[in-house]
């Protein structure tokens, strides 16, 4: 029998995003004095989804905590696919634009796809575009998807070991499991591991849950990882953010993530918490790429 690990250290996303935003704000004021203006990044909202806006306002929050410039573009669900294209073409080709993103998920006659290519590679600050995709794949110089490429920075923050590991991705969405299991398995540090990617056909999920050193679930199920599915020692790196109703909060919620956290937390050695895990992390990735755009 294999026994309990009971203490557990925690992926602190809050901790570790202070910790490197500091160095951004540094490195953006000797941007700033070299340029004459600061890193300029935009984000365009469209509609009235909730939790998006919640996303976009620490977004824009985070660019002026270390010295970035922010523009949020607001606009109603009903903006045409022509206009925001029309819109992405205008920003495509602002020279005081360093990066720009659109969040997700756009109204349903919005085409999400046609949006990802109209965004210029060279100002696609979240790392969607076919192109830095491909360059990601290619272990070239690009913008990484920032989701995945937060969470590779939260595992080096805290030294955590990935090297000859196996690593669990739950979920293949474009923008978090697939990219994140090309950089978990990429030959750097962290990185080096054996990943198995599952989703909605895998066959026996639970039982290749259990086998992870480490465990990325990104599938969007509110506490759909139990204890049972969690293998003792394991790293577990909670990507899913979701409102549960909660009469008792002001808010009328609480954030929960794809993990059952109290009952997973003691089997592991290390785990993220939701909120102040992943999230913030995310955050910083995007403020990352900015800065590089601005760097040029
Ligand atoms: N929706 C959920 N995550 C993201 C993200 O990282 N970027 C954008 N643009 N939309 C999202």
């Amino acid at each position: 029998m294999s026994s309990e690990v009971t203490t557990y250290q925690l992926l602190d996303g809050k901790a570790a995003s202070k910790a490197i935003r500091d160095r951004i704000a540094t490195e953006a004021a000797e941007v700033t004095a070299h340029r004459g203006r600061p890193p300029h990044l935009a984000a365009v909202l469209v509609g009235d989804d909730g939790a998006s806006r919640t996303y976009v306002n620490s977004k824009v929050k985070a660019c002026a905590a270390v010295g970035f410039r922010s523009t949020l573009i607001e606009e109603s669900a009903d903006l045409t696919e022509e206009e925001l294209l029309g819109m992405i073409d205008r920003m495509n080709r602002d020279p005081e634009l360093d990066g720009f993103i659109v969040q997700l998920p756009l109204p349903k006659h919005i085409d999400e796809e046609k949006v990802t290519l109209a965004i210029d590679p060279r100002k696609d600050v979240d790392g969607f575009h076919p192109e830095n995709i491909g360059r990601m794949v290619l272990g070239l110089p690009g913008y990484l998807p920032a989701t995945p490429a937060g969470i590779v920075e939260l595992l080096r923050h805290y030294g955590v070991e990935t090297s000859g590991k196996h690593c669990v991705v739950v979920g293949r969405s474009h923008i978090v499991g697939t990219p994140m299991s090309i950089l978990m398995s990429r030959n750097s540090e962290p990185g080096n591991c054996t990943v198995t990617i599952t989703h909605s056909r895998t066959r026996d999920l639970s039982s290749i849950v259990r086998q992870a050193d480490i465990l990325i679930p990104a599938i969007g199920k509110p506490e759909f990882i139990t204890a049972d599915m969690v293998k003792d020692g394991a790293v577990v790196v909670d990507v899913g953010i979701h409102r549960m109703p909660d009469a008792s909060r002001k808010s009328g919620f609480r954030l929960v993530g794809d993990v059952k956290f109290d009952e997973v937390a003691p089997k592991c050695s290390w785990i993220s918490p939701v909120p102040g895990g992943v999230g913030p992390m995310t955050i910083t990735s995007l403020l990352l790429n900015t800065l590089k755009a601005a760097k040029g």
